[in-house]
């Protein structure tokens, strides 16, 4: 059974870009590049820095810590192991909706901005 959580408004996320939301104590990362949302863990796997603090920038999010460009469709972090975690998240009646209890070793698809 899916439990999703609706987390924010998609006009606010694509004029903003990026959005830090809790779903309970859990902080999430969203956002919009290329018209598509994407949501993170906010603690960077690095070091723990708040990705929702960092800059979007061809395709990747760079974490405000250490530099840190991790991909926004896949999480990989560019040259490095690690990969960022992600929700599934998708946008229903102009509201983004993220699977708080869904944490993966990276994020699934992108959210398809499908408006009614
Ligand atoms: S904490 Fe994100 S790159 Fe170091």
């Amino acid at each position: 059974m899916s439990d999703w959580v609706d987390v924010a408004e998609l006009a606010d996320l694509s004029r903003r870009r990026k959005k830090l939301v809790t779903v309970g104590e859990t902080p999430i990362a969203l956002f919009y590049a290329d018209g598509e949302v994407y949501a993170f863990a906010d603690a960077c796997v690095h070091k723990g820095r708040p990705l929702s603090r960092g800059t979007v920038l061809h395709g990747r999010v760079i974490c405000p810590g250490h530099q840190w460009a991790f991909d926004l469709r896949t999480g990989q972090a560019d040259d490095r192991e690690e990969c960022q975690p992600g929700y599934p998240v998708r946008i229903e009646a102009g509201r983004v909706q993220v699977r708080a209890d869904a944490l993966t070793p990276a994020p699934l698809a992108p959210a398809p901005l499908v408006q009614e």
